[in-house]
């Protein structure tokens, strides 16, 4: 698969099938990961393969409560309360049953490293999509795997961030293209005038 093809064909994928990833090409999108750029090189990345499905279960249902609990409550959360409902929902599993869940932590604070983790979280999505795999990120899990409970259930060392909660696996479905908005674009200088698009 082209680069580009893999940039504008990956999505968020949602549904899976019951087939385990083998762990060589789990650790393939790892490798791809890490390839990603990172500020002066640090490589502030961790990775942690889950594929206990009662263990990914008990992920998801903690993450729910905690989502409940502490985060839609928050009115600065804003819009996530939208997702009262789905989380409040017993059937609903944050990981979609996913074969696998690979979480991306920073080993480190610092002013880019959640940065970083996140270039190689991009990396690995596209990886998978490049090997027929889908991928999406979950966020509704980070934040309860940033608890002393959740850095325990990772076995993280209490200095590592969870960052990029990352499901992987066999799609059952891809759904179509999310549309994306026109860009907003300032050209300053050559070769547009300000506020404009060069035609
Ligand atoms: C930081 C982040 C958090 C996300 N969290 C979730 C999530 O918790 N659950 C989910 O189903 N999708 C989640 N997504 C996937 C987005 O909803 C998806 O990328 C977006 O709708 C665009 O669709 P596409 O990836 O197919 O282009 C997340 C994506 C990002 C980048």
């Amino acid at each position: 698969m082209k680069l580009m093809e893999a940039i504008h064909g990956r999505r968020a994928v949602r549904s899976y099938t019951a087939e385990p990833v083998a762990p060589a090409r789990l650790r393939a999108l790892i490798d791809a990961a890490i390839q990603a750029p990172s500020a002066m090189n640090r490589q502030p990345w961790s990775f942690c393969v889950i594929s206990d499905q009662s263990l990914l279960q008990r992920i998801s249902d903690a993450s729910k409560a905690h989502m409940l609990d502490t985060i839609i409550p928050d009115t600065a959360a804003g819009d996530l309360s939208e997702f009262r409902h789905a989380l409040g929902d017993p059937g609903f599993h944050i990981f979609y049953h996913a074969p696998a869940l690979i979480v991306i932590s920073a080993t480190e604070e610092g002013p880019w490293s959640r940065i970083d983790c996140a270039l190689a979280a991009e990396n690995m999505m596209l990886a998978a999509c490049d090997a027929g795999l889908g991928s999406c990120w979950i966020g509704f899990a980070q934040a309860w795997l940033g608890t002393p409970d959740g850095k325990r259930t990772l076995d993280l060392p209490e200095a590592h961030v969870p960052i990029a909660p990352i499901i992987v696996g066999h799609p059952e479905a891809v759904p179509s293209a999310v549309p994306r908005n026109e860009p907003d674009i300032r050209w300053i200088g050559e070769p547009g005038t300000r506020g404009t698009s060069p035609s």
